[in-house]
């Protein structure tokens, strides 16, 4: 699901990284550290022998095969069982014992949608819904493609007034509300961005709105726009003006897998429950920003101006006033016919056992997608992570046996909301949290040439110095490497993970994770984020021609996995996550003064210095079992590594949802996809709940002193 990499100029350069389900990624607001600022010191970049072969291994002509396959297949979520045996049987051909693993899940699927706009003069219109066939790009037009349409969608048909609402977020609504716009009873006109749809959504619903019309804003392309002169897709780099976002509006933030099965697996046969708490309970369609054009056009001169309402990112960048509305008698009539099932996914399951039975490895990516293309979401993945078990063949035919247990895991129906992985997570949670040292994801691997990394902190090291061992194909010049690149872009910044991807139910359970991708930017190509132009012909000539990129991020993710399976002392820098908490204190301290609340945090700060000290220890002790060589002390300091990020999980979860258990780090309630830190206490604050704030203080702290107890030698 992850999001695409377009900003407005409103938004900060920082925040790239791409997720699936996601689409902008506000950048959290940790100021504090010190960006990793050290470049390369050797070039060309010196291998080992073992990551050489790794690396070599790497073949850009077969990653166009493998995104060529995946791109010309219906991969929708339930739909893609072809895809899933052909995953499979190259993962065996590569020398892993691969299955597919089958839960029967809640999907919807469209069966009638339609939309039409009666003006004020009586004149009734249909807008157009659907996304050209384009004869340049031959799965645009195929009988089989998928319409567009929100996944969980209610069904619905609908006709009312509608006011546009801006990009929708609990601060847009709360503004509008202030301003006395009326919003019950009416349709809502949103903009896509800055927050996850499905939020959107339920803003709406939580106002008494009765439906909602998203769109795609060309002002989040930048410069990169046909009004500018940019030529747009398929002849140019430019969004083809009819391009429409689908997607789910499931209530990501409170929580992602089978919405029918909270907490558990869902196997045939299992218990159903009630789903009106995560899915919308109002009708939603997504269109493009040619189709809403007229609709804004229609509320000129009608309510509020973009200025009355002051709202960042209010007005947009179509001929357009950006009123609120609503225009007496012009009306949207919206109707949306949706097919509820509880039908099987098929998760595709790899491994190979390591030496270490206790000590596993999980690296996963999605396969499903709105479209039968989705190159770049997330195919450009799929397409990397065929390659990396190629490149591990090929070391294992050199003689080399894994430490630790290898998973690859192909994701079905991430798109609705990470369901496949979240429901295998919660089948083998007790053997997760046994032996899982760490989860790997990558989502949208490819979709312009900046680097992103997400991670938890005591992985950023690893994760950075490794970005140093590849040579970057096409950023800013000749001889840089993939850290170079990411360095300019992100300026240093590891990003905090929220959700949007399929590491959300590792790292709940308390499990390191880390999120690769490489995305597009103000200057590049506009990636056509869960359109049916994110096929291969748009990656092929747009995208990453050639497919080094691929090369570049799958040498990068293979050289991770191989450290993480490989080294004798697991490569964690646990001083680093005490710095990141500390960045996190003073984050929330700076909150709470802001908010003129007089909320004692200190039990925080007590307990990040315990975990610092700890940190510390474990630390030494590492660099003296690796000098030694020594066994024992080093199976000691990894099994502290593998164990001491579950000490963050709380027990009951966060207030109101019970999913998010890592006192340090959720997605935000109202966000979806970014991050907020220290969860429990931030939202508590911003909420108004001081009470719960309060509270806590006492359990995140308590999660730190658990973690910092678990790593104690
Ligand atoms: C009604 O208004 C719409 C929008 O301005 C316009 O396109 C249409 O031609 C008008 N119809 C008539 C009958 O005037
Ligand atoms: C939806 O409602 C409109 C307006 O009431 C009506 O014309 C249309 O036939 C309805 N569509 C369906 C599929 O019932
Ligand atoms: C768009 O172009 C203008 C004028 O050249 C420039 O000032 C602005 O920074 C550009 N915006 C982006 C997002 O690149
Ligand atoms: C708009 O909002 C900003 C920030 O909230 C505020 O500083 C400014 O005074 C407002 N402008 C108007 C015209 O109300
Ligand atoms: C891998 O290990 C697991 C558990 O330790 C065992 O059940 C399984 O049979 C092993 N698989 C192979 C192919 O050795
Ligand atoms: C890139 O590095 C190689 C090897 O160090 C060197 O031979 C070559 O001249 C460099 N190319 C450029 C354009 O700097
Ligand atoms: C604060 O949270 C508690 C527990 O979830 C809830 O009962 C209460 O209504 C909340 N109060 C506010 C003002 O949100
Ligand atoms: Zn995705």
């Amino acid at each position: 699901m992850k999001t695409q990499l377009r900003l407005s100029s409103l938004l900060p350069l920082a925040g790239l990284v791409s997720a699936c389900l996601r689409e902008f990624n506000l950048s959290p607001r940790h100021t504090h550290r010190k960006p990793v600022a050290r470049r390369n010191e050797e070039w060309p970049p010196i291998l080992t022998e073992q990551e050489s072969i790794l690396v070599n291994a790497f073949d850009s002509n077969s990653i166009d095969d493998w995104s060529a396959y995946y791109g010309h297949q219906v991969k929708l979520a339930g739909l893609g069982r072809e895809a899933a045996e052909w995953t499979r049987d190259r993962f065996s051909t590569n020398g892993f014992n691969a299955a597919l693993n089958e839960y029967h899940v809640y999907l919807s699927y469209p069966v009638h949608q339609a939309l039409a706009i009666t003006y004020g003069n009586g004149t009734t219109a249909p807008v157009e819904i659907q996304e050209d066939p384009l004869p340049e790009d031959d799965v645009t037009g195929r009988p089989d493609r998928v319409p567009t349409f929100h996944g969980y969608s209610a069904s619905g048909n609908v006709t009312a007034e509608y006011v546009y609402v801006g990009r929708g977020t609990g601060a847009d609504f709360e503004r509008l509300v202030e301003l006395g716009v009326e919003l019950e009873g009416k349709i809502a006109l949103i903009r896509y961005g800055s927050i996850f749809r499905g939020l959107k959504v339920k803003n709406a619903q939580n106002h008494g709105m009765i439906g909602a019309v998203i769109f795609t804003d060309p002002a989040d392309d930048g410069n990169m726009t046909v009004a500018k002169g940019v030529e747009p897709y398929p002849h140019g780099p430019a969004r083809h003006p009819g391009s429409v976002q689908k997607g789910s509006v499931l209530f990501l933030s409170t929580y992602p897998g089978d919405p029918t099965t909270p907490g558990y697996p869902s196997v045939e046969g299992a218990p159903r429950a009630d789903t009106s708490f995560v899915v919308p309970g109002i009708p939603s369609l997504p269109i493009s920003y040619r189709a809403a054009q007229p609709l804004l056009r229609a509320l000129d001169g009608h309510g509020l101006t973009a200025e009355e309402v002051n709202r960042t990112a209010w007005k947009g960048a179509l001929e357009a006033e950006y009123r609120t509305g609503p225009a007496p008698g012009v009306r949207l009539s919206l109707d949306n016919l949706m097919r509820e099932e509880i039908t099987p996914i098929w998760n595709v399951i790899a491994y190979i056992n390591g030496t270490n039975a206790d000590e596993t490895l999980v690296i996963g990516n999605h396969r499903d997608t709105w479209m039968i293309g989705g190159n770049g979401d997330p195919n450009s993945g799929s397409a990397i992570l065929m390659e990396l078990s190629r490149a591990f063949k090929k070391l294992l035919d050199a003689g080399w046996k894994p430490k630790r247990n290898i998973v690859l895991a192909s994701w079905d129906a991430e798109e609705y909301g990470m369901i496949g992985s979240t429901e295998w997570v919660e089948e083998h949670v007790n053997w997760l949290k046994e032996t899982a040292i760490a989860y790997l994801n990558i989502d949208v691997g490819v979709s312009g040439p900046r680097p992103g990394l997400g991670a938890t902190p005591e992985l950023h090291t690893i994760g950075t110095e490794l970005m140093k061992k590849i040579i970057h194909p096409n950023f800013g010049g000749f001889n840089r490497s993939l850290f170079d690149a990411w360095q300019d872009v992100t300026s240093g910044h590891v990003e905090v993970l929220g959700s949007g991807s399929d590491f959300t139910s590792f790292l709940h359970v308390g499990i390191s994770s880390v999120d690769i991708s490489s995305g597009n930017g103000p200057t590049d190509p506009v990636w056509h984020y869960h359109s049916n132009y994110d096929s291969y012909h748009w990656m092929s000539t747009f995208g990453d021609p050639g497919f080094h990129l691929h090369a570049a991020m799958g040498q990068y993710l293979s050289l991770l996995a191989f450290h993480l399976l490989d080294d004798d002392v697991l490569p964690f820098d646990l001083p680093n996550y005490a710095v990141e908490l500390r960045a996190y204190y003073e984050d929330l301290a700076d909150e709470i003064e802001e908010s003129g609340t007089a909320l004692d945090i200190s039990p925080l700060v007590a307990a990040i210095d315990a975990f610092e000290e700890r940190a510390k220890e474990i630390n030494d002790l590492a660099r003296q079992a690796a000098a030694l060589g020594d066994k024992g002390l080093i199976k000691l300091v990894n099994t502290k590594y593998r164990d001491f990020q579950r000490g963050f999980v709380s027990q009951g979860g966060l207030p109101t949802r019970e999913f998010y258990k890592h006192v340090v780090m959720a997605p935000g309630l109202d966000t979806g996809y970014a991050a907020v830190t220290f969860p429990g206490v931030s939202e508590g604050v911003q909420y108004g709940n001081f009470s719960i704030a309060a509270e806590w203080v006492t359990r995140t702290a308590n999660g730190i002193l658990r973690a910092a107890e678990i790593l104690k030698p």
